[in-house]
């Protein structure tokens, strides 16, 4: 456990595409007294993702990158990471790959959650294909970023029960309920 007296919080950016219950939960849970995080800006690729909402109603500032042009889209984000003293980014639903060069850059500061347990079920439409093939578990996982695809060392996962009834939509539910608890629980594991 860090000492409360002198701590300071890790300056760290969320990363997100769309709905943002993640960056939401995040945002809470930096606000806490003793949490080892300090969410300083959101990026986002899309405009009209519906998390950035949180920017205004946290007051957290936001940027959107247009990444029509990838290289150029990460170079911006570089410039303003390193303007803001950022040195630790979430990415939470963030449906753009990061370049090997941008990962270098933040070597072992980049983590994301992904939506089963892993390494099971790689990539998107995670649940579509976990009921499809009628699987008994499904679950979430948190894991450091690396080149390859939701392929680097994990750092924690929550296993969920699929019952018969499940749906795609009812398990998707069911998954960012535990992912909302493991976010922060595997933050606090490798930052406190
Ligand atoms: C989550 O299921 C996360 O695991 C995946 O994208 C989804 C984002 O949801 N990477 P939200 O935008 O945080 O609500």
């Amino acid at each position: 456990m860090r000492k409360l007296i002198g701590f300071k919080k890790t300056r760290s950016a969320v990363f997100i595409s769309g709905t943002g219950s993640n960056l939401k939960n995040l945002i809470k849970f930096s606000n806490k007294k003793n949490s080892p995080i300090s969410i300083k800006l959101i990026i986002s690729n899309n405009k009209k993702a519906k998390g950035l909402k949180y920017s205004n109603q946290y007051k957290i500032k936001k940027k959107i990158l247009n990444f029509k042009n990838h290289k150029t889209a990460e170079k911006k984000i570089l410039k303003i990471l390193f303007k803001k003293k950022i040195n630790f980014i979430c990415l939470a639903g963030f449906m753009k790959i990061l370049s090997k060069n941008f990962i270098k850059k933040f070597k072992g500061k980049i983590i994301n959650i992904h939506p089963s347990l892993l390494p099971k079920y790689k990539g998107l439409n995670t649940h579509v294909r976990v009921i499809k093939n009628k699987e008994k578990f499904s679950g979430c996982t948190v894991h450091f970023v690396t080149s390859k695809l939701d392929a680097g060392k994990i750092i924690m996962q929550k296993k969920v029960k699929i019952a018969a009834k499940d749906s795609a939509f009812s398990l998707k539910k069911k998954i960012l309920k535990k992912e909302h608890i493991i976010y922060p629980a595997a933050i606090r594991k490798i930052l406190n």
